[in-house]
């Protein structure tokens, strides 16, 4: 792999993903891992993050000589790129010409390798207090800055190269083409992880671990736990089981997408419980938002259990489908031994204490290249760029106590907004919509010749790159004007739509 080692910025994730972009596989690894540890590995190549911290502060995380002196490809960016240049004999020096934002670089020379025929004067996104004033003994600065005097070297004999900008990012527009030329053609990888190589490695590696044995998975109509099992079903075929839970707080749709098109495009086995009356019995009279949750979660674990022992009376099932993925296998501090399942992973909230040996086909994978997989795999798009959904589903977006009657006004407004964005062509430009029936709260209009006296809803449309922090979405106001006017029209009960004009923070995205 190319390890991608963390100096504490947040940019390490987002380089691991352009090197996979770049068909090259990838891996973080903590900045506290020794040499040794890295050097195990077996990198194709090294690639020091960005960080927080200044080359010369004390106890600011260092870069071992030993590395380049191993021989492995080192790549540096921003304060990996000082690293790298005080490591090697350069210099950095704080010179008080700091560069923040869009940045204008200059390709000094040839250009060498990295930024050869590039246009000479290109932008690129910079953050850095710090400058490296003089390269390495042996290396070819090739760009410029008016604050960074050397804003890119290489030494194409020791394979090492660096940048002070930020490649990672959308605003280099040229960023991911010098990454790619260091990883191809000065560290000499060849491009090989691509999708096709994902599934033939995952589907030869859940073969090897399941073995004979059986396995079941909890669908939640999501596109991870879809795409986990279509991988395993493409292992073990019908050895797998999967079990979706009908809670009766889905969206209109949303249990025939599981039951046919995810059927019809893997031929998995599937076992639907119905557990409506259950959840309903189980929410009557609750209104507090955190008690809905509990017991949602509750509730869901029960049955999920349930239907394991009704599975497990018919064979053996040893083994358990769960869909986490890279980002959360690295933020729970690894990728090394026994998965630490964090009660966000599972599938409604599964206990620990189920004796299942896991299953996580794509615990090394980035949510696009789920998405991907998921297209290789045949799965149809409304299930691979399906947008998320809560596990508590429709339960609590119904702000007061959930009954059925609610419910089906909800899923009916829910299915206009739906309908109108994708008719619009908004689904890939927003994180995802909520749509939220204020059911404890009336208010008074008008319609036809009558007064009438119904509930609002709110549409909750967000952008967001990864739900942590979020902004309320632009929408154009005749998309607006079409949902709210096919709302109050179409939908009993409900007499008036608001937009939610709020960011995340202070507000989250989901209103319970
Ligand atoms: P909040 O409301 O915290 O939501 O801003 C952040 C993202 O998480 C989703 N969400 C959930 N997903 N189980 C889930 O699987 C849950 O209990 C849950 N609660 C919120 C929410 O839709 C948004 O994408």
């Amino acid at each position: 792999p190319v390890l991608v080692v963390d100096f504490g910025a947040q940019y390490a994730q987002l380089i691991a993903r352009r090197v996979r972009e770049a068909q090259v596989y990838s891996e973080v690894v903590p900045h506290t891992a020794a040499v040794d540890e890295l050097l195990a590995k077996n990198p194709a190549a090294i690639i020091l993050s960005g960080g927080p911290s200044s080359v010369y502060e004390e106890g600011a995380p260092a870069m071992d000589p030993a590395l380049v002196e191993a021989g492995v490809p080192v790549f540096g960016i921003c304060y990996g790129f000082q690293l790298l240049a005080s490591a090697l004999g350069g210099t950095v020096e704080a010179t008080g010409a700091r560069e923040y934002g869009r940045t204008e670089v200059k390709v000094t020379g040839d250009g060498g390798v990295l930024h050869d025929e590039l246009p000479t004067r290109h932008p690129a996104w910079m953050s850095h207090g710090d400058s490296v004033t003089k390269a390495p003994e042996g290396a070819v600065v090739t760009a410029t800055s008016d604050g960074a005097p050397v804003a890119g070297f290489e030494d194409t004999g020791r394979r090492i190269a660096g940048v002070q900008y930020h490649p990672e990012v959308g605003h280099s527009p040229h960023g991911q083409e010098v990454l790619r030329r260091f990883l191809h053609e000065i560290a000499g990888i060849r491009p090989q992880w691509t999708t096709a190589s994902i599934v033939e490695d995952q589907v030869a590696k859940i073969a090897a671990q399941v073995g004979d044995g059986r396995a079941i998975c909890g669908l939640s109509g999501g596109v991870d736990s879809a795409v986990a099992a279509a991988l395993v079903q493409r292992a073990i075929g019908d050895r797998l089981t999967c079990v979706f839970v009908d809670h009766g707080l889905l969206r209109a749709g949303e249990r025939t997408q599981v039951e046919r098109d995810f059927v019809a495009a893997t031929g998995v086995n599937l076992v639907t419980v119905d557990a409506r009356e259950r959840f309903m019995d189980a929410l009557a009279g609750v209104t507090d938002p955190e008690q809905k949750r509990k017991i949602i979660g509750r509730e869901f674990i029960r049955v999920f259990e349930q239907a394991e022992r009704d599975l497990k009376a018919e064979g053996d099932y040893r083994f358990l489908v769960q869909g986490t993925l890279y980002p959360d296998v690295v933020e729970s501090g690894g990728g090394a031994g026994t998965s630490n399942i964090k009660s966000h992973h599972n599938v409604g909230g599964l206990p620990e204490d189920l004796a299942f040996e896991l299953v996580e086909p794509l615990r090394l994978l980035f949510k696009d290249e789920v998405r991907r997989v998921g297209l290789e795999l045949g799965l149809p798009e409304t299930i691979v760029h399906r947008q998320p959904f809560p596990g508590p589903g429709l339960g609590i977006r119904i702000i007061g106590e959930v009954t059925p009657e609610r419910l089906a006004t909800l899923r009916s407004a829910d299915a206009i907004a739906r309908e109108e964005l994708t008719a619009a062509g908004m689904d890939r430009d927003i994180w995802q919509c909520p749509v939220v029936l204020l059911a404890d709260v009336r208010s008074v209009g008008v319609q036809g010749d009558g007064r009438t006296y119904g509930h609002p809803v709110v549409l909750r449309p967000v952008s967001s790159e990864d739900a942590m922090t979020a902004d309320w979405t632009r929408l154009p106001y005749e998309v607006l004007e079409r949902i709210s006017t096919r709302i109050t029209n179409e939908v009993a009960d409900v007499n008036r739509v608001v937009l939610d004009v709020t960011s995340k923070p202070p507000g989250t995205i989901e209103w319970e």
